[in-house]
């Protein structure tokens, strides 16, 4: 129980430890990316009761602090769950999957027509993480991979992503509406 416990301390830990005001995301990812590998059965253990609440998309707050500003979450994804394309107001932030496999769309918004262009397609399985540095143009759409099973990721921010902005695009002319504002809510914190 002890280990199971401990690991949540660990990666909230290492997510605080590599929080500067312009943090090396790669390293941070790296760091985080090597303890979901080595200790993937006791995180599934810790955070089993995340994955069988079955309440939809659910946010966890596992840290948060000033300054420099970070906030570290946890998000259980139900099957095939998957978001609409979405910025981060600005800040920096990477993202990784603890348990399960998660697809992401990541796209670059052209400042002046508002078009945005997929830039990428990537798979992430526990321990492998996407990143992006502040980038108000930056966007992304994710999806939980499996048509049964919830999925979990770990998220820090550069502050805290309560407001952010979600984009839709017309099937008919395939252009992208002007960004909606979205609130995101906490289902709870998460104790180490
Ligand atoms: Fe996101």
């Amino acid at each position: 129980m002890g280990k199971h416990k401990n690991i949540l301390n660990t990666l909230r830990a290492i997510a605080l430890e590599h929080t500067t005001e312009q943090p090396d995301l790669a390293l941070m990812a790296r760091e985080l990316g090597r303890v979901v590998h080595q200790d993937a059965l006791a995180l599934a253990t810790r955070l089993a009761s995340l994955r069988n609440r079955r309440h939809g998309l659910e946010r966890w707050l596992l840290a948060e602090r000033g300054r420099p500003p970070v906030s570290v979450l946890v998000l259980a994804w139900p099957p095939n769950h998957v978001t609409p394309v979405h910025d981060h107001a600005g800040l920096w932030g990477l993202e990784m999957t603890l348990v399960g496999a998660l697809e992401v769309h990541s796209y670059q918004r052209d400042a002046t027509t508002g078009d945005l262009r997929l830039r990428g397609r990537d798979w992430l399985g526990p321990g492998d993480g996407t990143w992006f540095e502040g980038d108000r143009h930056h966007a992304h759409r994710c999806r939980n991979l499996s048509r049964h099973e919830t999925a979990l990721s770990l998220h820090v921010y550069g502050g805290n992503l309560a407001e952010y902005f979600a984009y839709e695009r017309a099937e008919s002319t395939g252009q992208w509406s002007a960004p909606l504002p979205r609130r995101s809510a906490l289902a709870g914190r998460l104790s180490g």
